[in-house]
This record gives C-alpha cells, structure tokens and sequence, in this order.
C-alpha cells in the first residue's frame, strides 16, 4: 500500500479523496468507469443536468495552467447541480502571500464541499488532503510530474468504450515520460486494470528507466519497435517547462525521430487508436493528419472527461448508490 491508499479512503473504506491511482484497486476503478457510463448520458440529453449534487459547493483552485481540466471539472459540476467556485488565483489573496492552508481554511469557512486543486508542485492535493477539515473532499486534477488521477480515469473510459476492456490490450505511451504526471497515473491505471502489455517509448533521456522498470512496464528507445503491434498509441506533449537542462536536440528532429507521421500510423495499423491527453504541439508529438485522422479519440478524451469527473465528484459527495 502506498502513502497515498489509506489518506484517500475513509475509516468505512469508501473513497474520501482522490489523489492518485495509486493505492486504489481494480474495483474501485471500474466502478467510476461504470457511475461515468450513466453520466456519459446526461450530455446527450437536451438539458444536461441532473440533480444530484444540489446544494454541495465545489471550488476550483488552479494554481497552473489548464483548458480541459478546469473547464470539464466545472461542467461536471454544473452537471450535477452543483454550485460552482473558479478562484481566479492570479487575483486572489494568494498574490498578496497568503498560504495555500489559510487559502484552504478560508473557502473551508464559506462552507466549500470539494476542492479540485491543480498545482505545480508534486504533492499538493496530498497535503490540502492530509489537513482539510472533517467532510471536505479534494481532488488532484494535476500536482507537478507526480499525478493527474482523473485524466488517467478519462483515458482509461475512452479505451474501455472503444475496445470493451483490457485484458488483452497493448499500449504504448510515447514522449516525455521522465515529466509526465499523466504517463504515472496512466500506466497505474493500465496495471490495476490488467492490460495486457504497458510500454514507454522515447529518448533515453525522457525515460527514467528504473522507475519504469519498477512499475512493470517495457522501455523502448526505437519507436517502430516500440509501436510493433500495440492497440493504441498514446503519445505525450514535450513538456518544457518542466525541464531543468537540454534533454533534446531540437522539436524538428523531435519530430523527425518520434513524432507521430502518418506513415508511421499506417505500419501500426488501422485498428489502432490514437490518444493525446492535450494540449498538444501539432508538427513536434504528431502530424496534424494524425491528431484530426479517423483513428484519433483526442476530442473524444475531451468530452467522456465530463462524464469521468461527474463519476469522481458524485462519488466523493456520497452518490454512489443514486447512479445518475
Ligand atoms: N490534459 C490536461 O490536463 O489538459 P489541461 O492542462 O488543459 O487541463
């Protein structure tokens, strides 16, 4: 079990937090993939609401950058008849030194149910986690290289709907590994779920190679090797700002090595899918042929996000049961 198992459920063993996929087992994983298949539906219909969460208080603290996260975290919310607070940090009190505890125990005051918290350092949703007030939930929606829990979940949906399940998939997630908080919760999620084969394919110095070895999954530092008969094809963003010296020549011959080609995409076959957690950077991960082709899911990502999210927040409010 590791730190991040016993904080995240209750003494009753139902979910409190969600901090990381770590430490959560095949069950619980597969039963917000189940919440989130009656979710999926509530976006289909003309008013894409359903009651609830009415009368619970969800914030949103971003303290980094975010499109996707953000925005399906507070239609998600909104979904569920839930009240909705974006804190705009960049104009919050936080400008003025204010911690991220007093932050906390402010909106705590104002009788706040469910934080959703993006931050840049790894380790902070654990933390608001280990002292938020008896009731609160949080949720990490990204903390540093560390984890991004929910995005994983997104991506694991998107493959169950398309493919069934999991048992007998290969995947291959293709990048930035060494800074990606979404290849760790990825690869948790694809381990707990029992596919078939999980591999990283990438420059050597983009693969930390002990610690992939440690979660199980195959390294690959050629890419037509690495994509030899998988399922699908997750490729990452370069992630720059995360990156401390020059781990790369240059995006051009990124690309000319491991980007994502047409090409490429044909030797793999038409049978696979095409994912990428986004933002992407069109011409250095992939070919725009590529990311907007038929065998691409990356909008669909975007949007059974919503349904994801519905799934976590209802579940941590306590809707288990109710089912959408
Ligand atoms: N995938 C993802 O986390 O995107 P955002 O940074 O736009 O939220």
């Amino acid at each position: 079990m590791t730190p991040f198992g016993p904080i995240q459920r209750d003494p009753e063993g139902r979910l409190r937090h969600f901090l990381s996929i770590e430490g959560l087992d095949r069950a619980l994983l597969t039963r917000i993939l189940d919440l989130a298949e009656g979710f999926a539906g509530v976006g289909e219909r003309l008013i894409k609401k359903v009651p609830l969460c009415r009368g619970h208080t969800v914030a949103n603290l971003f303290f980094e950058t975010s499109t996707r996260t953000r925005t399906t975290f507070e239609l998600a919310a909104k979904r569920l008849s839930a009240d909705v607070l974006n804190l705009n940090i960049g104009a919050s009190a936080t400008a003025k030194g204010e911690t991220l505890l007093d932050t906390l125990r402010n909106l705590e005051a104002m009788q706040c149910d469910l934080f959703v918290v993006r931050h840049q350092a790894s380790g902070t949703a654990h933390f608001l986690a280990q002292h938020s007030a008896p009731g609160v939930r949080i949720v990490n929606a990204g903390d540093g290289r560390h984890a991004h829990p929910t995005q994983a979940m997104l991506d694991m949906f998107t493959i169950r709907r398309h493919r069934g399940g999991f048992a007998d998939l290969r995947v291959a997630i293709v990048g930035d590994i060494l800074h990606s908080r979404v290849a760790r919760s990825q690869i948790h999620a694809l381990n707990v779920l029992g596919a078939r084969e999980v591999r990283v394919v990438g420059p050597r110095t983009l693969i930390p190679t002990e610690a992939a070895a440690a979660l199980g999954v195959r390294v690959f530092h050629d890419l037509a090797a690495g994509l030899d008969g998988v399922d699908v094809v997750i490729m990452l963003r370069l992630q720059r700002e995360r990156m401390a010296g020059a781990l790369l020549p240059s995006e051009r011959e990124y690309y000319q090595r491991w980007g994502l080609t047409p090409e490429r995409l044909a030797a793999v076959g038409e049978g696979a899918l095409v994912m990428h957690p986004g933002p992407i950077n069109r011409g250095v991960e992939m070919a725009s042929e590529v990311a907007d082709g038929p065998q691409s899911v990356i909008l669909e990502q975007v949007r059974l996000g919503i349904a994801v999210r519905m799934a976590v927040i209802a579940l941590l409010l306590g809707y288990d049961e109710a089912g959408p």
